[in-house]
């Protein structure tokens, strides 16, 4: 195989391979702190509208957060179990912010945020969220 030919073949697997499995993102905060995990809310296919966004803990089956725009107003519902320390901004049509505070030693995890477009396919994002003592 000519060098040429080798380095076309890796580039297409580096493409196919990013398409497939986005990267995870690191956050880290301290314990007690903030937490900002970040969420891509572009469509694939603009213009396009955001239809709901789904947070997920590590390998849990169910959301531990919703933010859906289906009605007038937005919503917001958060799972108990997270004490009223989690919340969802949206800052501008390309990016949200998932932010917990206090944080404590117990959030750390890897997160998966889910978003549902009216038409683009679904996007998602993995954040390895790290907690250091300070
Ligand atoms: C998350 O980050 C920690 C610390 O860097 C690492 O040990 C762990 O393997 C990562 N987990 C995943 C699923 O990437």
């Amino acid at each position: 195989m000519s060098s040429v030919s080798f380095l076309v073949l890796v580039l297409v697997l580096l493409v196919t391979c990013s398409e497939a499995e986005p990267a995870t993102e690191f956050a880290e905060a301290s314990d007690g702190g903030t937490a900002q995990l970040s969420c891509n809310l572009t469509p694939t296919h603009p213009p396009d509208k955001v239809s709901v966004v789904l947070w997920y803990r590590g390998a849990q089956e169910s959301p531990i957060y919703k933010y859906s725009l289906k009605s007038n107003r937005p919503q917001h519902w958060a799972d108990a179990s997270l004490d009223n320390r989690y919340f969802l901004r949206v800052l501008d049509d390309e990016r949200a912010v998932m932010s917990i505070s206090p944080t404590k030693q117990s959030d750390e995890d890897v997160f998966h945020c889910r978003v549902d477009f009216h038409k683009s396919p679904t996007r998602i994002t993995h954040v390895n969220l790290t907690i250091v003592d300070i």
